[in-house]
């Protein structure tokens, strides 16, 4: 079983990279191999809308998404983990989800079935705030109906996500171990939820 592990944030080694390094403990104790990928140093370029996709089924932008691309289609499962960036993921990360348009395109544009049977996903997130967001409405709103909507066209099944406030500064996490213990539960639980 492969995972998928992405970190979306720019910081490196800051709080929602320390989640998934937990994450990643519990997913290969659990059996699953893991393929991590800091996405601030993949060379992904936006989609620019030009809509080949639609006429091909793939992405005629030539940079490193071709091999995610790959990876993400004979993967079991991707964790995606991402600081709260103005209530959603931070601009690499977006440009990574944009790409994914070829994988929505398929599946609704021209019918495939890429994946076969319905695989596992995992979101982490990390943020400063504590409880709501502008107006009171719900801190992760944004990024949970963004992710859920880009891993459903991956085929990807939406686990429980793990969320959390109150860490802005970059050791918030690593200082919390009921959260690091939490993640690395997850990441066991996702491991051995794949393979029954
Ligand atoms: C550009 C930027 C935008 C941010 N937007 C938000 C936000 O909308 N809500 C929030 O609670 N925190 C926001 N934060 C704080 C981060 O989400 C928080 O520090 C997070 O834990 C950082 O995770 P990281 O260490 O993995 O990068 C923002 C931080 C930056 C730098």
């Amino acid at each position: 079983m492969l995972v998928i592990a992405l970190a979306a944030s720019p910081r490196k080694n800051g709080n929602s990279e320390k989640l998934l390094d937990e994450v990643i403990e519990g997913l290969r104790s659990g059996g699953a191999e893991v393929k991590k990928h800091r996405v601030d140093k993949l060379d992904i370029k936006p989609c620019t809308g030009c809509g080949e996709c639609e006429k091909l089924g793939r992405c005629v932008i030539e940079d490193m998404f071709q091999e995610l691309y790959d990876q993400l289609i004979k993967c079991d499962g991707v964790v995606f983990a991402s600081p709260l960036y103005f209530m959603n993921v931070p601009a690499g990360g977006k440009a990574l989800l944009d790409r994914c348009q070829v994988f929505w395109i398929a599946k609704h544009r021209l019918g495939l079935d890429l994946f076969g049977e319905r695989r596992r996903m995992g979101l982490l997130v990390s943020c400063a705030a504590n409880e709501f967001g502008p107006g009171g409405a719900p801190l992760f709103r944004g990024i949970e109906d963004t992710m859920t909507y880009v891993f459903d066209a991956l085929g990807l099944e939406k686990m429980d996500s793990l969320l959390f406030t109150c860490a802005d500064s970059k050791d918030s996490i690593a200082g919390n171990l009921d959260a690091l213990r939490l993640a690395r539960e997850k990441g066991f639980y996702m491991a051995s939820g794949m393979s029954v």
